[in-house]
């Protein structure tokens, strides 16, 4: 089969090395793998997995005046990333590490039976320090909010202690 790729290099030297390494009788095949490529149905087929929508919720915090503030929060962040995300007046001193008692909040009964883990001895033994504790005392720190917490009112204490100041 008689191949005019091949009489190029005769045309255009510069262009001749190029087809020297090309099998000539090659480049109608390379042409339309182009033109695949190029293709608007390529791009119909992906391979990138859509990112999960976010779920959030809304909890209502109330501050140490009395105010409530509403937060629109996701699914999963714990309620001190909650207020701090919202400018809710929460310490968090030991930012999570259960070292500090600061992050102290009061439930109502019925969505402090909402929250999916008990607390643990660790956070039992840091709520004993706490301002305030009640029996539906948690630490925000460690308590994840879930999609059933939506509408949810939260207590912050009045006052706050740090466990880990001496005085
Ligand atoms: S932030 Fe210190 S115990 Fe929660």
């Amino acid at each position: 089969m008689a191949c005019r790729a091949g009489s190029l290099r005769f045309l255009i030297p510069k262009f001749a090395s190029c087809v020297n390494r090309v099998n000539p009788c090659t480049v109608p095949v390379l042409i339309r793998k182009t033109q695949y490529r190029n293709s608007a149905s390529r791009l119909r087929f992906s391979s990138t997995v859509p990112k999960p929508k976010k779920e959030m919720v809304q909890v209502y915090f109330v501050d140490r005046d009395g105010d409530e503030i509403e937060a629109t929060v996701e699914v999963g962040e714990s309620f001190l990333t909650a207020a701090i995300d919202n400018d809710v007046e929460l310490e968090g001193a030991c930012e999570g590490t259960l070292a500090c008692s600061t992050c102290h909040l009061i439930f109502k009964q019925e969505d402090y039976d909402k929250i999916p883990e008990k607390p643990t001895d660790e956070e039992l033994d840091m709520l004993d320090l706490a301002y305030g504790l009640t029996n539906t005392s948690r630490l925000g720190c460690q308590v994840v909010i879930t999609k059933d917490m939506d509408g949810l009112q939260v207590q912050v204490p009045t006052s706050v202690v740090d466990a880990r100041d001496p005085s």
